[in-house]
């Protein structure tokens, strides 16, 4: 029995990932955020899965842009799960969740996370999906707003479950050129 999951949030400045975490914790949509949210733990008790939870939020200023931080060294800061988050109104946010994969070599599942639907009447799930199914390591895909609250629990849960419960084939060397 794994003792904790270890959650860390990466995506392009500014998609919502430090709100995200915010409004999980406080439980209503911060107005204004730091750049970066101190490590949190959620106690075993109040997750769904009795699992003691942490989660760690990074600037995307700091590592999305100058991908000086590989998801390879993300996962050696012993991260269980990596939440990809993109914002569904930026098109740009998402091309960087294609090209942030295809140079990387995995070792964890990964969540895609499209925040700020609030914003969209339309779904992004169809521009998601060819990535998502391009990578086994995906577990899944949410559409989330930290703004509405919408499927903030959902998300976090779904990190927990995709480390305790994993469906994929997590490092496939072979599949990959
Ligand atoms: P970096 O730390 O710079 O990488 O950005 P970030 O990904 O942590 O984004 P942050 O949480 O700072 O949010 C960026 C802006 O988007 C802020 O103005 C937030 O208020 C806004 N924002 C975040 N989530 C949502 C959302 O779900 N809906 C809307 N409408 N705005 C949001
Ligand atoms: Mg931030």
């Amino acid at each position: 029995m794994r003792k904790d999951v270890r959650i860390l949030l990466v995506g392009e400045p500014k998609v919502g990932k430090t709100s995200l975490i915010m409004s999980l914790v406080s439980e209503e949509f911060p107005d204004e955020v730091p750049l970066r949210a101190e490590e949190i733990t959620i106690p075993a008790d109040v997750t769904p899965e009795r699992v003691p939870t942490h989660i760690v939020d990074y600037s995307g200023r700091t590592i999305w842009l100058t991908q000086q931080l590989s998801l390879r060294s993300l996962t050696q800061k012993r991260a269980n799960v990596i939440c990809i988050v993109y914002s569904v109104n930026n098109k740009k946010s998402i091309e960087k969740v294609g090209l942030f994969l295809l140079e990387q070599i995995h070792q964890v599942p990964l969540i895609l996370v499209g925040n700020k639907s609030d914003l969209v009447e339309h779904s992004s799930m169809e521009t998601i999906l060819p990535i998502m199914n391009q990578y086994s390591e995906i577990e899944t895909c949410v559409e989330c707003s930290a703004k509405n609250l919408k499927n903030i629990s959902e998300l976090f849960y779904y990190a927990q479950k995709a480390v305790l419960h994993p469906t994929g084939p997590l490092y496939c060397p072979e599949e990959k050129e």
